[in-house]
């Protein structure tokens, strides 16, 4: 049975947003994977819902999931699966936190979808189509200097002490209206895609964090690299996310704090 990707992502992520939603309301069953690495019962709930349905629909296909239950085939496509975002936000009942779901094939990633379940927020993106909130065209926001932005980051939850990331959260803050952490990446990019934010930086993000969002940003006319401004490779040390209108400003600055050491951005 083969589906329309972007289709089957959408109607898995509002599948999968009904279990996040009805573990939200229960006491949460929390585990450590380290110290400060939390996973629930409505992670692997989550999980297993969407790697059944792919399996399903697209058996063919690679899955690379979080959790460990997807599998590599020889097949070009592959799903990157995060089914929630945003784990130590929900273990703490704190309403932000997300399924994303994205289909490469080789290189390129062709569709993808966040979902904020608890406010019924549903980005979409298909390759060359436009990027969508609950169906509607979104584009990236026209402001065009750091200092009038609202920027957004995240922090790791394992090998804490190791991210240089406080460093340049504290210049952007002061360069720019702020920088919001809010705890989910994928929410946080789609806040890139959707206006709310100009950019989102972050070290070292998983494949399953960024995928569908980085595609919703460059499909509402946004610009994603890394530090340097090569081209961003999933699953690379460090992600830069913006409008387009400030990228460069953004980068330039985020070199200049590097300079000043800040993990030399991870010691390429
Ligand atoms: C985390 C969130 C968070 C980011 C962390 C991620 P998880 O994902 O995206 O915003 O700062 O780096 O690991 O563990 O909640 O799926
Ligand atoms: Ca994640
Ligand atoms: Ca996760």
């Amino acid at each position: 049975m083969t589906k329309n990707y972007l289709e089957a992502a959408i109607e898995i992520a509002q599948e999968a947003g009904k279990i996040l939603r009805e573990e939200f309301d229960r006491p949460p069953s929390i585990a450590y994977k380290g110290e400060a690495d939390l996973v629930t019962q409505a992670d692997k709930r989550s999980e297993r819902c969407i790697v059944d349905r792919l399996n399903q629909y697209f058996p063919e296909h690679g899955i690379v999931a979080e959790e460990g239950t997807g599998r590599d085939t020889a097949s070009e496509f592959r799903w990157h699966v995060d089914p929630l975002d945003g784990t130590t936000n929900f273990a703490h009942k704190y309403p932000c936190f997300s399924v994303s779901i994205a289909l490469s094939q080789g290189n390129s990633i062709i569709a993808g979808v966040v979902f904020n379940p608890y406010y019924n927020e549903l980005f979409a993106a298909a390759r060359g189509e436009g990027a969508t909130l609950n169906g509607k065209p979104i584009h990236v926001s026209k402001i065009d200097t750091l200092a009038a932005s609202l920027l957004c980051t995240g922090f790791p939850a394992h090998k804490r002490v190791a991210s240089p990331n406080i460093h340049y959260y504290w210049d952007f803050t002061l360069r720019s209206h702020g920088v919001r952490r809010d705890g989910s990446a994928a929410l946080d990019l789609a806040g890139v895609a959707a206006g709310r934010f100009e950019a989102f930086w972050e070290f070292g993000l998983n494949k399953w964090d960024v995928a569908a969002g980085i595609l919703l940003i460059e499909e509402a006319g946004g610009e994603v690299s890394d530090f340097a401004g090569q081209p961003y490779q999933l699953g690379g040390p460090m992600i830069l996310a913006t409008n387009g209108l400030i990228h460069d400003e953004t980068r330039k600055v985020a070199e200049e704090i590097s300079h000043r050491d800040p993990a030399a951005p991870l010691r390429r």
